[in-house]
């Protein structure tokens, strides 16, 4: 499977940020054995300047399988991620692919400054997160083919771009960033939510602001996946709350092409493995 110059052993990958092994935050980091199955590995996303996120908790399970995060993309800064992570895709024995998120406005320098330092292999455009302000670029298709284009002009490296499921029309965007360039489109990052607990007061530390993940998003990103991958030729990611060989199916049914984990794999770091077997 290959998509643009990307060669993937296996359409297999890991969600941004939720699946990490190189995050300063340990909650979500897995061993490497843990991901040496997948066809590539995607980076917590980098910003300009390093971010320190949003006020803790972080997240919390909502139930067995479903989390709300508002993390707010803690990270080190592309500098750091360009001094630090040259050797990461050695160490790993796989394509490394540089999630790049923040400001849209960020978005061509960062892809030109990891072109240069060229560790990745590949750019994810982190077009979704819900839990910063104007996160969700994605959601608007003039405003997701700008970026997109603006990042196409600075780099060849291929370019995912990573679509939210709060969209009521996601065909359009993704044919809007098809057209603009992108490689891939990634289905999808968090469902916004309002992150109350069971009494009514904030679940987390960024207040009511939270994304939903896992077992609860699944139905959500099925659809997501279904319209796009009805509307465009390139590759589409199928990510969601895959947490066994049923939902990976199901996704695949969906028109899914590559699949990602992320929740499911975090709460069982076997998932990666068991996939990767039925994907060979
Ligand atoms: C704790 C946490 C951190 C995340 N960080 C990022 C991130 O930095 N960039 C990004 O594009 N998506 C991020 N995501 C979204 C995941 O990559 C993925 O799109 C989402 O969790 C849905 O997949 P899942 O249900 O398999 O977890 C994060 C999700 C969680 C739960």
């Amino acid at each position: 499977m290959h998509v643009g110059a990307l060669a993937l052993d296996r359409p297999l990958l890991n969600g941004s940020g939720v699946v990490d092994v190189v995050s300063a935050d340990e909650d979500w980091n897995l061993p490497d054995e843990a991901v040496i199955k997948l066809g590539a590995f995607v980076t917590k996303t980098l910003t300009r300047d390093a971010r320190a996120g949003n006020e803790e908790p972080w997240a919390e399970a909502i139930d067995s399988g479903t989390l709300i995060n508002a993390v707010g993309l803690a990270n080190p800064g592309v500098d750091a991620a360009n001094r630090d992570w040259t050797g990461l895709a050695a160490r790993l024995g796989m394509p490394v692919i540089a999630s790049i998120g923040g400001s849209v406005d960020d978005l061509p320098e960062l892809a030109r400054l990891i072109t240069s330092a060229g560790w990745a292999e590949a750019l994810e455009l982190n077009l979704s997160c819900p839990n910063v302000d104007g996160g969700l670029v994605a959601a608007d298709p003039a405003a997701a083919s700008a970026a997109v284009a603006a990042v196409r002009a600075v780099t060849e490296l291929p370019i995912f771009a990573k679509l939210t499921p709060a969209c009521a029309a996601p065909a359009q965007v993704a044919r809007a960033v098809e057209a603009a360039g992108a490689d891939a489109v990634t289905c999808g990052n968090t469902m916004p939510i309002r992150a109350a607990a069971p009494d009514g007061s904030p679940l987390l530390g960024a207040g009511f602001h939270g994304g939903m993940s896992g077992v609860g998003l699944h139905l959500i990103a099925l659809r997501l996946v279904a319209e796009v991958a009805e509307a465009v030729a390139i590759p589409v990611v199928g990510l969601g709350g895959i947490d066994g060989e049923a939902a990976a199916q199901r996704m695949l049914d969906a028109g899914a092409d590559i699949l990602a984990v992320g929740t499911g794999a975090v709460l069982d770091p076997g998932l990666i493995a068991r996939l990767a077997a039925v994907l060979q």
